[in-house]
């Protein structure tokens, strides 16, 4: 295979993706399941499972173009809000995804992982993810960082009482406290910042979501919704970030 990898645009154009500039780290904010379902005037659950079909193609298309770490938001630490009921197929979903899946993930050599406070989740939950961890934790493939009771706010509050802690016990000095100790006590400690981060469904903000770990990351949008993101988006996306010029702040 070169190092470029050709696909259709709608227009008949083709574009080349560049194989060496394929963004380490992607973080989707899956939006749009429930506004999917309701114009096809079936219940938002629909729209959910829809859902998870997207999440099998993208997690195997970003696997095969060599993306080393897919963060997805899941389940924000505000979607209790939501009715039980939903809250309850979200939860199921994520057990059947993970015992239906995790075979295939291991032969696709992905890691499964998790980001945010699963403590709080009910516990079969708990117990699918931990096999799933512990069955893909020698893998050397794609990250799949599943974001599950996650907010960006919570995860600095934890790094920040994980710190308290150490200074507490003495063991690190007020003096000493860099990014990199912010970064180290994160959910997402050695993990690099998220390239891109994608959102679909058409909003423009950022939901709580990696709210550190943004500070130079490329944001995509597009208004298709979730069920209906393709692998052909997720290239365009990939196609617009390495056309971008990313300076940190510094000049070219
Ligand atoms: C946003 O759509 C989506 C979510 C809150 C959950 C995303 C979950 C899945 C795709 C499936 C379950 C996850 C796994 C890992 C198996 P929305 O409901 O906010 O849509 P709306 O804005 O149109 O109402």
């Amino acid at each position: 295979m070169g190092s470029f990898f050709s696909f259709r645009k709608k227009s008949k154009e083709t574009i080349e993706l560049d194989l060496n500039s394929i963004p380490k780290h992607i973080a989707i904010i899956m939006d749009g399941n429930g506004r999917w379902a309701k114009e096809k005037k079936l219940p938002r659950t629909f729209g959910h499972k829809a859902g998870v079909e997207t999440i099998r193609d993208i997690v195997k298309e970003c696997s095969r173009i060599g993306v080393k770490y897919l963060t997805l938001y899941a389940f924000s630490t505000e979607n209790w809000k939501r009715p039980s009921e939903e809250v309850n197929t979200l939860m199921n979903l994520l057990v059947e995804y993970l015992k239906k899946e995790v075979n295939e993930l291991n032969k696709e050599n992905v890691v499964v992982n998790n980001i945010g406070d699963t403590s709080k989740l009910p516990k079969i939950c708990q117990l699918e993810l931990n096999n799933a961890f512990e069955l893909t934790k020698n893998n050397s493939g794609l990250v799949l960082n599943l974001a599950l009771n996650y907010g960006g706010r919570n995860e600095i509050i934890y790094s920040i009482k994980e710190i308290a802690q150490k200074i507490k016990e003495g063991k690190l000095d007020v003096e000493d406290i860099e990014e990199s100790t912010i970064n180290q006590h994160l959910y997402t400690a050695n993990m690099p910042d998220p390239d891109i981060i994608i959102r679909t469904a058409g909003e423009q903000r950022l939901s709580n979501f990696l709210l550190w770990q943004c500070a130079y990351s490329e944001f995509w949008y597009t208004d298709v919704k979730w069920p209906d993101f393709k692998k052909q988006d997720l290239q365009k996306a990939i196609y617009d970030y390495q056309n971008r010029d990313r300076r940190y702040g510094g000049i070219k």
